[in-house]
């Protein structure tokens, strides 16, 4: 039986858990990662009412012996690992100059270095299979800058370049790499467990700006697409007999980059700025509409 490693699976409307879900059911034994065990037992109840093989791993990815010990417990337990799912990720709003100082690494380091441990934790184990997938949950946000998600931008656009580049070192070892880049899916991901004015200083000349950069994010995630297309994609990649680099699941992620790839970095911003209702803020002598500010 195939295996595979999902990061990121406590919340049933989110990528990580339907990705486990749909593994399962495409025939994985699957290792489904994240920090409170008890979180998932409705998860470990689906599997065991539906005979799927999935196993509960306690992780955090910000711990680099938690990130070892993930991906050992999979070969420890199953004698190989054939997908590796890097979903953990966190969101980050906020202009770069009120952004906390302790906010931005952690951002990086759960979104990028976290992933980045976990990938050089599986390439041994991959390499002496002569097979693996690795996959990385990145964003239309690695391809194109948000404003106001400056580091969450950065952690992604770190996560494609890896890709890439990656992808070449390990594909004569029989290992491919690839990342799922979703656009908005209505994972409830922007403020599950995070008061977002934690990450950003208030008093700023950018009030206004974060107070948009938030309410645009919550009324995209809002109006997003079916979280479960991203959990389909990633069976396709972790499965197809024609490996790729990049997927973009959806309606919205090809659009939109289609549309990047065919501005200019001029039209794009003046595009960008107007699609999220910030179109003022290019205009210093006007104030963002409805700030009162
Ligand atoms: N939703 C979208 O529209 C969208 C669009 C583009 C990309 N993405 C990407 O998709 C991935 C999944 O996001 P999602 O939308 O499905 O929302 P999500 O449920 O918030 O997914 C993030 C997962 O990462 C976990 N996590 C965060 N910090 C962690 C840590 N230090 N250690 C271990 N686990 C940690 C969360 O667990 P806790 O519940 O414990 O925090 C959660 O299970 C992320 O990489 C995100 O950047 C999402």
């Amino acid at each position: 039986m195939p295996t595979a490693l999902v990061t990121g699976c406590s919340r049933p409307t989110a990528f990580g858990q339907l990705t486990a879900k749909a593994l399962a059911e495409a025939g994985f034994h699957v290792f489904a990662t994240l920090r409170n065990k008890e979180r998932a037992s409705n998860l470990k109840a689906w599997a065991e009412e539906n005979g799927h093989a999935l196993t509960l791993v306690e992780h955090d990815i910000c711990d680099p012996v938690s990130n070892r010990n993930a991906v050992h417990e999979v070969l420890d337990t199953a004698g190989s690992l054939d997908v590796l799912v890097n979903n953990v990720g966190m969101s980050s709003f906020g202009a770069l100059e009120t952004l906390h100082g302790d906010h931005i690494r952690k951002t990086m380091e759960t979104n990028f270095f976290g992933a980045v441990d976990l990938a050089r934790h599986a390439l041994p184990i991959m390499r002496a299979q002569g097979a693996g997938r690795i996959i990385f949950v990145s964003s239309v946000a690695g391809i194109t800058g948000v404003p106001g998600e400056s580091i969450y931008c950065a952690s992604k656009f770190a996560l494609e370049g890896l890709s890439e580049a990656l992808a070449m070192e390990v594909e004569r070892f029989g290992i491919a790499v690839s990342t799922i880049r979703p656009a908005f899916f209505n994972t409830g991901m922007s403020m599950h467990n995070t008061d977002a004015s934690a990450f950003f200083r208030r008093g700023t000349a950018y009030d206004a700006f974060n107070d948009r950069v938030v309410a645009s994010t919550s009324e995209g995630e809002v109006a997003g697409e079916d979280p479960a297309l991203v959990a389909q994609t990633i069976v396709e990649a972790a499965t197809t007999d024609s490996p790729k680099l990049r997927w973009e699941p959806g309606a919205a992620a090809p659009e939109i980059l289609a549309g990047r790839r065919a501005m200019s970095d001029e039209d794009w911003r003046v595009y960008v700025m107007g699609e999220l209702g910030m179109s003022d803020w290019l205009e210093p002598e006007r104030q963002l509409e409805g700030s009162g500010s």
